[in-house]
């Protein structure tokens, strides 16, 4: 409706305003409350943006309660049925699927930029030889500024095309670098005759001495991997990159910061954090213990790959993954302990009145640590591999910002509890 209002009143005053009301296409409508500190004198407290819409997007819309989520309008259930990554890429970023014609040119700008820059080698030099690929990922990212001076004036279109398609060429290429250099192994070259994921793959196992076949299954599991990782919204990750972006920083430092973002636990690491649990767990038989640990309020144990802040009913990506986990393993004919521990563990949260009543269950990452597993990645590169999905949505966040027309620096506002105005004393003066 047009011209919708909330009115607050500030009691101790008696001061109101009345502030607009947004809708969007979707979901919940939002208070605009830009004008709250010129009139009231107050901000809004909200740590953890648990009510707070920090921008507009038309690019990806999450609703939790009814499992639903739209790349650009269209259901992830579809595009990953019938789309494949490279489309989704050209979708997220241009706002429409491709014609065939279109979709090939893409395809074909994308493998022409999948190799770096050779000075960019000597990066990984730098680093010790057990360094986690992630410390690697961060540091040779945010480097590619140093490399690609022709395409960083932020406030030209064609450049911030010419950054995104480089950025997503170049990530796995950046990614199997890392996991070579980890194993002392001949960085492999990218072959433009490849897929996206049949690439990667070929990067990380491929060695000079001999062909190397890439495995269908793998490769095709890999491209729904990044496919459903391709976007999220407004998650930890993309809200530092839209961050980091609204201070002018160029593209390639705001995506080595969403690199940093993505890497806890509690958000890309957790496919990691999925499979050390699970191997910590070590038995199915322990599977019991595991779970009371993680209702125990005392003990800081979680289930990792468990919960998430958006999905309180469930996650519509781990729905695919869960039914693509159990095709890959059936197919590669894998028989993992860990997976019958993963099931078990599945099987008791789901019915556990502590997990219904917090409305947590298993989330995109709970799956994808065990594919990725059964196609031979190793656990170091999982939130790795989930960088190389996200870059999409990060650059295209990134891009929809700095074409707004009033862009701002992002600065939140506090609620100060330190000490209150004090004099400063001499030190002699001290007790
Ligand atoms: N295991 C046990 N208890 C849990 C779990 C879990 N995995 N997740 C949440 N809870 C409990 C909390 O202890 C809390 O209980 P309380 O209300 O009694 O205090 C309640 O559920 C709500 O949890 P919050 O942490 O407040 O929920 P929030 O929305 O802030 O956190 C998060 C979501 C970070 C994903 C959380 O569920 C979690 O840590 N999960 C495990 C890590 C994980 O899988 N992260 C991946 C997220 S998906 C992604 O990034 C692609």
């Amino acid at each position: 409706m047009a011209n919708e209002t909330v009115t607050i009143t500030d009691n101790s005053t008696g001061k109101s305003i009345d502030l607009p009301i947004k809708s969007g296409t979707h979901g919940p409508r939002v208070i605009d409350i830009a004008k709250l500190q010129s009139e009231l004198g107050m901000f809004t407290f909200d740590p953890g943006f648990m009510s707070t819409a920090a921008c507009e997007s038309g690019i990806t819309f999450i609703d939790g309660d009814k499992g639903v989520l739209l790349y650009r309008g269209y259901p992830i259930e579809q595009l990953a049925e019938h789309s494949d990554f490279m489309e989704t890429c050209y979708l997220l970023w241009y706002g429409r699927l491709p014609t065939a014609d279109e979709k090939q040119k893409f395809d074909g700008i994308i493998s022409h930029h999948t190799m770096v820059h050779e000075g960019l080698h000597n990066f990984y030099n730098g680093f010790r030889r057990d360094a986690h690929p992630m410390a690697i990922t961060v540091g040779v990212v945010g480097a590619l500024s140093a490399f690609y001076h022709d395409s960083l004036d932020i406030w030209n279109d064609r450049h911030r095309e010419i950054s995104a398609h480089r950025l997503i060429a170049k990530m796995p290429t950046i990614a199997a670098g890392a996991y070579r250099f980890s194993r002392g192994e001949p960085f492999a070259y990218p072959k433009n005759k490849l897929k996206y994921a049949e690439n990667f793959l070929h990067m990380m196992f491929s060695f000079p001495t001999e062909e190397y076949q890439v495995n269908k299954v793998a490769a095709e599991a890999l491209d729904l991997i990044f496919l459903l990782h391709a976007d999220h919204e407004q998650n930890a990750s993309t809200a530092t990159v839209r961050l980091a972006g609204s201070s002018q920083a160029n593209p390639f430092a705001c995506m080595s910061a969403g690199v940093g973002a993505l890497w806890g636990p509690a958000h890309g690491g957790a496919n990691e954090a999925v499979i050390k649990m699970l191997q910590h767990i070590g038995d199915v038989k322990h599977v019991d213990k595991a779970v009371e640990r993680a209702k125990d309020k005392n003990d800081t144990f979680r289930l990792m790959g468990f919960g998430h802040r958006v999905y309180k009913n469930y996650d519509p990506r781990a729905k695919i993954i869960r039914k693509a986990c159990m095709d890959v393993l059936k197919e590669l004919k894998v028989s993992d302990p860990l997976f019958d521990i993963a099931m078990k563990l599945e099987e008791i949260a789901l019915k556990d009145p502590y997990f219904i009543e917090k409305k947590l269950y298993p989330n995109v990452d709970f799956y994808s640590g065990i594919i990725l597993r059964a196609i031979g990645i190793p656990t170091s590169m999982f939130t790795v591999i989930f960088v190389i999905g996200r870059t999409i949505g990060w650059i295209s966040q990134w891009n929809e910002m700095m074409t707004e027309k009033n862009l701002k620096i992002g600065r939140p506002r506090q609620l100060y509890t330190g000490p209150a105005i004090r004099d400063y004393e001499p030190v002699e003066k001290r007790k």
